[in-house]
């Protein structure tokens, strides 16, 4: 593949502004092992294998991807949306290629895999392939998210019994109920949900006459948030992070 079509399909900018980066010296390529020092490229149209391949653009390291797979730790005051109404938006948390990368023909950057509310924390995944999306956001599939509530009330067995029993939300005549609760103290719940309603947490422990003053989601499927990801950062999703998603 042309290193222009490489870094085009990366989210680097039209084709031509990547013959132009290129050619003015601002990218270099490793071919070899993991320790090789990258070595400038000014032939936009030079070839080179994709798979695999890592690039210095600007005097910052990327690795080739041909779909991109992010985790996301959602830092509270955020919004989920790409026009946010009020705070900033989680996209700014991410380098614009991520934000540009193209899809046929047309800049459409990595989508979030559902929402977190703005004063929601955690665990959020992104990406550009479409069916991968459509695959985890379908209720059919019923992937396990995991949230830790920060309760306004003490918690009793009742409470918890009838969360797992099913609570009925206003708009919705049939009963969403929890795939697991657990009361970790008396102020804090860790919360198994396999749908995705709009504030579901929060509207279940309304119901059970409670209220949520603070929201964490720490897992999806088998992949729980690494210790090491601070809340704003985001990192590339592993072939194994992607085997305890998917199951
Ligand atoms: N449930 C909620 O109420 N809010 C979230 O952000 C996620 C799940």
């Amino acid at each position: 593949m042309q290193l222009q079509d490489i870094l085009y399909s990366q989210g680097f900018g039209t084709r031509r502004v990547c013959a132009g980066l290129i050619q003015q010296g601002h990218v270099q390529v490793c071919e070899g092992n993991d320790a090789s020092e990258p070595v400038e490229c000014t032939q936009a149209a030079m070839d080179f294998e994709a798979d695999g391949l890592r690039f210095r653009v600007q005097g910052e390291d990327w690795a080739y991807h041909e779909k991109a797979y992010l985790m996301l730790h959602k830092p509270a005051g955020t919004e989920c949306s790409q026009k946010p109404s009020t705070w900033p938006s989680i996209y700014t948390l991410l380098p614009s290629p991520l934000r540009l990368r193209p899809n046929k023909g047309a800049v459409q950057g990595v989508q979030a895999i559902g929402r977190l509310d703005q004063d929601t924390t955690g665990l959020l995944l992104l990406s550009d392939d479409g069916k991968f999306i459509h695959r985890m956001s379908s209720p059919r599939h019923h992937v396990p998210k995991v949230y830790e509530v920060t309760l306004k009330h003490a918690l009793d067995d009742q409470q918890v019994q009838r969360l797992l029993a099913g609570v009925v939300l206003d708009d919705d005549p049939k009963p969403v109920r929890a795939a697991a609760c657990e009361a970790v103290d008396s102020h804090h719940l860790r919360l198994t949900l396999t749908e995705g309603k709009y504030h579901q947490v929060k509207r279940m422990l309304a119901a059970v006459g409670n209220r949520v003053e603070g929201l964490h989601r720490s897992q999806i499927g088998g992949l729980t948030l690494p210790a090491d990801l601070a809340p704003g950062q985001w990192r590339w999703l592993t072939e194994a992070d992607l085997g305890l998603i998917t199951g």
